[in-house]
């Protein structure tokens, strides 16, 4: 029998994205009934997923089995007693069933005998010979047409290795692998949930359970009051999912003034150089301390150093994902002290600099559209981290990227863009080269206009801010509606 599964959970199954379903929903292709889609319907459209018993598609099955099972290592199990906490879960449900059929069996048998008792007793006999034979038919057809529907235990499985946790009030889903915490595979899931310290400390993280059952992975020190504790709340930094299925109610960010301003002393962690004017820094926070952004914000960084004291607000280029890591990329400017800093060599690894932020609006908006972002020179980086943030939700069914270089040290991350476009069949890149960054920025919109139109896209741009003019002129022109752009100079 088919089984109804979220589009989450059926694109993880197929290993397709979310965004390919609903583009199979919304051309109709893929029948949906309340946000949810058949076993039926996917195996319909993916006939090669089926197990059915000829030669090629065992092939086929026995390769997707393999790929499914890949897909399951490549994740790292949970723990032992969540993982046994999940099998118990799952044999409890097949007791269940089990239980059920064997009841639904003997009355079957019950009604059937009681047909042949009546039928004899009766002066209607044809009446109940044919109930008979109605019945037998009907069984007959249940064994004979009764196949395994792969999808089904695939997802058995899945229940197994992973929780599948469901926000509300937004109804965002997410799903927690191997021993993350519910905030860490939220966040990695890009959701904008609240937290502070990650480390069971502030209390900011606090949730309530609706359903399901969760483990506390670490302990404490926030104090959760008894009343707190029987309403079902949890520190979601400290504990892990149990059951297969959780709800949670948790508030999320609805934009960058939900986000509170931070000052954390982080450390240097690298200072690599991306080109002769670029350097890559990477800073971490303490542990105890992390930094809540949303994907596009920028941070102000300061530093002492030599006698020297300067600060400098760029982008922050990394996915909210990780908010420890948090990665920048400063261009070399005669105006910029604390870039000075860095190029001069004064700030080194596990020197201290002072973070605070995030700031800016310049931020992922959810929409049904189709994404484009266009970028100049370091511009890419604001950029880098709102594509991650967006191929972590699943947000769109394709990205086109746009990058313009008018320095020397050109694409200066074009490998990352490079595998991007591999690992994704529904993205580009296009990349552009002119020095100047106006005349650039108009050949940048006509090459991206001829791989995909823009007018239907949501489009970021940012970069510097003759770029920035000339790009969303261009935009307009070409027809992209002035509420569907977002422009940020970095
Ligand atoms: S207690 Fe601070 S983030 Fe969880």
């Amino acid at each position: 029998m088919s089984q109804w599964l979220t589009l989450s959970r059926a694109a993880r199954l197929i290993g397709v994205p979310r965004g390919e379903l609903q583009r199979e929903i919304r051309e109709g292709r893929l029948p949906a009934n309340d946000g949810m889609v058949s076993t039926a319907g996917l195996l319909a459209l993916y006939p090669r997923l089926s197990l059915e018993e000829s030669g090629a598609f065992e092939r086929v099955a026995r390769v997707k089995e393999e790929a499914f099972g890949r897909r399951v290592l490549e994740r790292a199990l949970p723990g032992r007693e969540v993982l046994a906490q999940r099998l118990f879960e799952q044999s409890q449900e097949l007791a269940d069933a089990r239980r059920h059929l064997s009841r639904y069996h003997d009355l079957v048998v019950a009604l059937h005998q009681r047909i042949d008792a009546s039928a004899q007793a009766t002066e209607a006999p044809a009446t109940l010979a044919d109930l008979r034979s109605f019945l037998e038919r009907g069984l007959a057809d249940v064994l004979a047409t009764e196949t395994v529907d792969p999808l089904a235990i695939m997802d058995d499985m899945l229940k197994v290795v992973s929780s599948h946790v469901t926000v509300r009030p937004s109804g965002r889903e997410f799903f927690v692998e191997g021993r993350d915490t519910l905030l860490q595979a939220g966040l990695k899931a890009g959701l904008k949930l609240n937290y502070g310290c990650g480390n069971g400390t502030c209390g900011l993280c606090k949730a309530r359970v609706v359903a399901g059952q969760v483990t506390k992975v670490a302990p404490h020190d926030y104090p959760l009051s008894d009343a707190e504790r029987l309403q079902g709340h949890v520190l979601l930094c400290v504990h892990g999912a149990a059951s297969s299925e959780i709800v949670l109610e948790s508030l999320e960010a609805a934009g960058p003034g939900d986000i509170p301003e931070q000052q954390i002393a982080v450390r240097v962690r690298s200072v690599k150089p991306l080109g002769v004017d670029t350097l890559h820094v990477h800073l971490q926070t303490p542990r105890t301390m992390r930094l809540r952004f949303l994907a596009g914000q920028s941070a102000t960084l300061s530093a002492a150093a030599g006698g020297r004291e300067a600060h400098g607000t760029y982008a922050i280029a990394s996915c909210p994902c990780d908010e420890r890591n948090l990665h920048f990329h400063v261009p070399r400017a005669d105006t910029d002290p604390f870039a000075a800093l860095l190029f001069d060599g004064a700030l080194t690894v596990n020197a201290t600099v002072n973070l605070s932020g995030p700031v800016g609006d310049f931020v992922f908006w959810e929409s049904e559209r189709r994404l484009a972002f266009l970028a100049c020179d370091t511009g890419f980086a604001p950029i880098k981290s709102l594509i991650e943030h967006a191929m972590a939700v699943d947000a769109a069914e394709s990205i086109a990227l746009g990058w313009l270089a008018t320095r020397v040290d050109g694409h200066y991350l074009a490998n990352q863009c490079r595998a991007w476009a591999e690992a994704f069949d529904q993205f580009r890149y296009v990349p552009v080269s002119d020095p100047d960054p106006a005349a650039g920025a108009s050949a940048l919109v006509a090459t991206m206009e001829a791989v995909r139109p823009l007018a239907a896209c949501d489009v970021y741009v940012a970069g510097p801010a003759p770029f920035v003019a000339a790009a969303t002129a261009a935009l307009a022109a070409a027809g992209v509606p002035a509420g569907q752009t977002y422009a940020a100079i970095a």
